[in-house]
């Protein structure tokens, strides 16, 4: 009996002791995010992924359609074929995302510059950019370009390809003359027709109607 009162009275020092050691969930062992640790030779908490480690969802293994760039410059293909549906897809993300400061047509005289944006966007139609290659307006949208902000989370790369493809079109259709369009045709109803490199084939220019560039201005 007394030997169990002792063991009793042991078990509730040791209930008392663990309770002292108590470790809450909110109160675990841990780094804030960018603490110094001087258990690292560097002194960063803060670990390098192992090496190959691919977080979910950016394994870009095609680096051209994720960045437009050959080593370091632009380049000139669309990484994939450019079909109608890739120029109606570009279009209606142009119109969405672009033109409020591009315009419809891209001379650079959308609503948002036009009503006090601190910069005019250039027109797309200036020998420059008309030489630009097509990585180069990839570029652009993502990573930006002086204050134009960039555009690599609002607009999946895909979208922004099929969006290059467009101010191509763009840029083929207000420079283009009468002699550009096929025989029996009129103009702007019928499309104009254009190759688009990495593309085989030749494709309809959307060319915006006037009454939407004016909408635009
Ligand atoms: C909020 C207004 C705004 C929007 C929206 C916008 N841009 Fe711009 N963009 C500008 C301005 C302003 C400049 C000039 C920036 C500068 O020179 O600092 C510019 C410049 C550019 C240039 C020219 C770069 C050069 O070499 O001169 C390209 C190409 C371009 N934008 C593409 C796009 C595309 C594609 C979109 C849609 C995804 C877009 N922009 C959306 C404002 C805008």
């Amino acid at each position: 009996m007394g030997n169990l009162r002792k063991l009793s009275g042991f078990g509730i020092m040791a209930l008392v002791a663990l309770a002292g050691c108590r470790q809450d969930m909110h109160d675990q062992p841990r780094f804030k995010p960018l603490a110094k640790s001087d258990f690292y030779a560097d002194l960063r908490s803060a670990r390098e992924p192992v090496e190959g480690t691919v977080a979910r969802g950016q394994l870009h293994e095609d680096a051209y359609f994720y960045t437009g760039k050959v080593g370091n410059n632009p380049g000139d293909a669309m990484p994939f074929p450019v079909t109608e549906e890739v120029l109606a897809r570009g279009q209606e993300r142009y119109n969405i995302f672009c033109a409020p400061c591009h315009s419809r047509v891209g001379d650079g005289k959308g609503t948002v510059p036009v009503r006090g944006f601190p910069r005019q966007p250039p027109s797309y139609h200036i020998e420059r950019l008309r030489q630009a290659p097509l990585g180069y307006f990839f570029d652009v949208m993502t990573n930006g370009f002086g204050i134009m902000s960039d555009y690599a989370s609002q607009i999946p790369a895909r979208d922004r390809w099929c969006i290059v493809a467009y101010i191509k079109a763009l840029q083929l259709s207000q420079d283009a003359t009468i002699a550009d369009v096929p025989e029996g045709q009129t103009v702007p109803s019928a499309a104009l027709r254009f190759e688009l490199p990495g593309s085989g084939a030749t494709l309809p220019v959307p060319v915006p109607a006037p009454a939407a560039a004016e909408e635009s201005k």
